[in-house]
């Protein structure tokens, strides 16, 4: 086992520089390849948003394929850190004539230049396992979000010790800075955090096609109207 190591390629982490360098060679193929795999978790993230009180923020757009999905009546905008995938998008906006997206920008998942509570719902389809620190991504997905409003996420999330788990941790080990994503994502990650974040409470956890592959999550972000989580004695947090 040890020598069967040495012929693996060294171990590299994933960082902002590999994920744009991954997504700029997938870019011109990632429509071919991704459109209608992925379209089921795009359709519920787009119909999540829909009782969307303000802006909603698409995080990770990507070649904007789920710009569409979007209702008309929507304000949508969009944000990515692959320019080569923000040109597709920007192209699809033009092309479709999608009126409801109001702009599209470069900019990173886990620093955003917008205001606290700017928006009434964040999608973020296919994302948390593409960047390489997903809980300073939700952190930023909750401050921009207005209280009330929801983050509802898409993406895979790993089963326990089972021979696809095995293969995902591998994959995972020697592949993810070259396909740009991270094939092993515990829920724990997001389950954990929610833990940490009393102002969030999960309201939705769901198996999507194909096969349950991945999972939409739906976050709220509490106003004083909504029901609190049972919080430790010791917490001194008040809902906004
Ligand atoms: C798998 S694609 C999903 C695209 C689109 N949401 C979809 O459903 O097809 C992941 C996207 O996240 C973007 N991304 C990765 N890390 C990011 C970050 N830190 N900030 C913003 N976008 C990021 C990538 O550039 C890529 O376009």
């Amino acid at each position: 086992m040890s020598e069967a190591r040495n012929f693996l390629p060294e171990v590299e982490t994933l960082d902002n520089s590999n994920v744009e360098a991954a997504y700029a060679r997938w870019a011109p193929i990632y429509d071919l390849t991704f459109d209608i795999l992925l379209k089921p978790g795009r359709r519920a993230a787009a119909a999540a948003a829909s009782n969307a009180r303000g802006p909603i923020l698409d995080v990770g757009v990507g070649t904007g394929l789920e710009l569409p999905m979007f209702a008309s009546n929507a304000q949508v905008v969009g944000v990515d850190l692959s320019e080569p995938m923000l040109r597709r998008a920007a192209q699809r906006v033009r092309r479709e004539r999608l009126g409801h997206v109001a702009g599209l920008v470069k900019m990173d998942a886990t620093r955003m230049a917008f205001a606290d509570a700017s928006f009434g719902c964040v999608v973020a389809p296919y994302v948390l396992t593409v960047v390489p620190e997903p809980e300073a991504m939700l952190d930023e997905l909750a401050r921009v979000l207005r209280p009330g409003g929801e983050i509802v996420l898409v993406n895979h999330v790993s089963g326990k010790d089972d021979a696809i788990a095995l293969f995902e941790a591998w994959l995972d080990r020697h592949m993810a800075p070259k396909l740009g994503w991270r094939p092993q994502f515990p829920w724990s990650i997001i389950g954990d955090w929610i833990d940490r974040n009393p102002q969030m409470r999960l309201v939705e956890r769901r198996p999507l096609a194909p096969f349950g592959l991945f999972t939409l999550t739906r976050i709220q972000r509490c106003t004083n109207d909504t029901p609190r989580k049972k919080l430790p004695e010791s917490a001194e947090f008040e809902c906004t």
